[in-house]
Order: structure tokens, then C-alpha cells, then sequence
């Protein structure tokens, strides 16, 4: 390993016991990468080009492939953000890993993505359960190419700001948004499902799990429903929620959701893998394999 990230300290949040890092910007210490690093970097990076073949979304693989990623080294921010400077204006910037909630939707609503600067250790390429440089880089990045969810990632960093001032209820409701979207968000192609979420497209595990299994729910995109449903952070999630098109994310999320928080508030939450009435279900889960516990 190279040189360590700087942990502050270990906070209990929605999204379990996590670190919290310093605030503070980092320059990529692209040189004091080791062999190790760069290893692990292409490793992940073969595997999850192969198995996302017919998968992946058309636009997560083309969108790659615009910004010349590869297996040979990790990339550089600094040519990343070259190629997305001149397509939607987004700036990829260095971090030492999660960042407090208003931080980081600070950053999106200014069209900055925090990438965190250290890769995992050999013996968690299979799960680690922060977010690294390969889940942010390899997940994330490729759609900020894609002019409309450019847009709606600086759209929710805005909902963002605004829904912290409102209540912590909002700002559940709309980080679930963000859970079955940009994180675990299924998406309908041409040929069938394909998977855009950037939590599954930088796993192994789940890749497959989402798509081929029967225990998972697949249910067509509904905003409300998604703002009410608790999901899963230590398993594979219960519930995918599918999309026609980025347009249609853009669509429904362009109300003001001020008194949709309100209105929400009045009704309860959906466990992470319930059907209810009025769901659009392609697919209803088998449930198997599941634990009853560990929704959050
Ligand atoms: N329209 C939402 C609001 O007023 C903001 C938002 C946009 C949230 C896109 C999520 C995604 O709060
Ligand atoms: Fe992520």
C-alpha cells in the first residue's frame, strides 16, 4: 500500500458504522501508487468489463470507453476531467473517502464528484464495504459523460442542500432515491434489463445477482415508492427498481419535493422487500436467501 488515508473517525449513520474522513480536497498521489495498487486496479477493472458484457448499460460501457479507462494503470483524474470538461462541465475532485451529507451534496450541486484516492487491499477485492477508487471511479464516473444524468446528479446535489434543511425524514427519503438510483438503479434496453447503479457495476456478487437471480424484486420506477422503501447496506439489495430512461428520472424529479416530503411523512416506510399494491412488479422475488433483519 501506498501511502493511508487519513480516517477522522467512525460515525453511526444510515449507512451503518462508517468513517468519516476530513473534508479536505485531496491531489490524487497518482505517483505513490505501488504495483500492488495499480494490480488490484486492473484486476477489478477485467473482470467487471467481462462479466458487464450484455449487463451494463449501453451508455455506462460506451461512456468508458470514451474516457479511455483500461487495465493498465489506475487512471488520472487530471485526463479524466479533460475529456469531461469539454462533455457536461463535471470535475472529478481527490477525497479521503465518505463525506459528511451536506459536504458532499455541496459538491454535486456544484457539479464537483468526490473520488476517493485509495484503492483496496488485495484481500478485499471481493467486498470492501466503503467506498474506494474502483467503486467511484470505474462506477460512478462513466455517467457524468451522459449530458442528462449529469443533470440529475447536480439536480439531487441541490434536492440535497435543500432536503437537509428541511428534516432528517426528507433527507432519508431522498437518499433512498439516491440508494435505488444511482447506486443500484436498473435501467430497460433494447434486449432487456441492463444495469446502470454504480454499487452493482463495481461488484462481482452483485452484477449477476441483480439480473439472474429470482430472490430480488424488479419493479418498474415510481418516485414516491422509492422515497418510502428502506434498503439493504451489508446484502444484496431485496428490491431493484427500473427505469425506461434517464429522461424519465429527470422528469419525475424535477417537482420541487417539498410537499412531497410533507405528504410522506404521513405514511410509513416499505421494508426492502415488500410488494405493495400499485407496483409496476417485472419481476416478483422469490425472497430466498433473505434475512429478515438489517433494513435500514
Ligand atoms: N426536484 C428535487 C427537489 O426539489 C431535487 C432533486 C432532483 C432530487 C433530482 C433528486 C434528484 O428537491
Ligand atoms: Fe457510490
Amino acid at each position: 500500500m501506498s501511502a493511508e488515508p487519513r480516517r477522522v473517525e467512525h460515525q453511526q449513520t444510515d449507512k451503518g458504522n462508517v468513517p468519516v474522513y476530513t473534508t479536505a480536497i485531496v491531489e490524487q498521489p497518482w505517483s505513490s501508487y505501488s504495483a500492488e495498487d495499480h494490480a488490484t486496479w486492473a484486476t477489478l477493472f477485467r473482470r467487471q468489463r467481462e462479466l458487464l458484457k450484455g449487463r451494463a448499460s449501453r451508455e455506462f460501457i460506451d461512456n468508458q470507453e470514451r474516457f479511455g479507462m483500461s487495465a493498465e494503470a489506475i487512471p488520472r483524474y487530471e485526463e479524466l476531467n479533460a475529456v469531461l470538461a469539454k462533455a457536461t462541465g463535471w470535475q472529478l475532485i481527490g477525497v479521503e473517502g465518505l463525506l459528511p451529507e451536506l459536504d458532499f451534496f455541496d459538491h454535486l450541486a456544484n457539479r464537483r464528484f468526490p473520488v476517493t484516492w485509495w484503492i483496496r487491499r488485495p484481500d478485499q477485492i471481493d467486498y470492501i464495504a466503503e467506498p474506494d477508487l474502483f467503486h467511484d471511479l470505474f462506477g460512478h464516473v462513466p455517467l457524468l459523460l451522459n449530458p442528462v444524468f449529469a443533470d440529475y446528479m447536480q439536480a439531487y446535489g441541490c434536492g440535497g442542500v435543500k432536503a437537509h434543511g428541511i428534516s432528517a425524514e426528507a433527507l432519508a427519503n431522498l437518499t433512498r432515491l439516491y440508494w435505488y438510483t444511482v447506486e443500484f438503479g436498473l435501467i430497460r434496453e433494447e434486449g432487456g434489463l441492463r444495469i446502470y447503479g454504480s454499487g452493482i457495476v463495481s461488484s462481482k456478487g452483485e452484477s449477476i445477482h441483480c439480473l439472474d437471480s429470482a430472490a430480488p424484486n424488479r419493479i418498474g420506477f415510481d418516485l414516491l415508492r422509492i422515497m418510502r422503501t428502506r434498503y439493504r447496506i451489508d446484502t444484496y439489495q431485496k428490491t431493484y427498481f427500473v427505469i425506461d430512461s434517464f429522461d424519465q428520472l429527470m422528469q419525475a424529479t424535477l417537482p420541487d419535493f417539498t410537499p412531497l416530503y410533507a405528504s410522506l411523512a404521513a405514511q410509513g416506510s416499505i421494508p426492502a422487500g415488500d410488494i405493495i399494491d400499485g407496483d409496476d412488479v417485472v419481476h416478483r422475488g422469490t425472497g430466498e436467501g433473505w434475512s429478515s433483519e438489517g433494513d435500514v
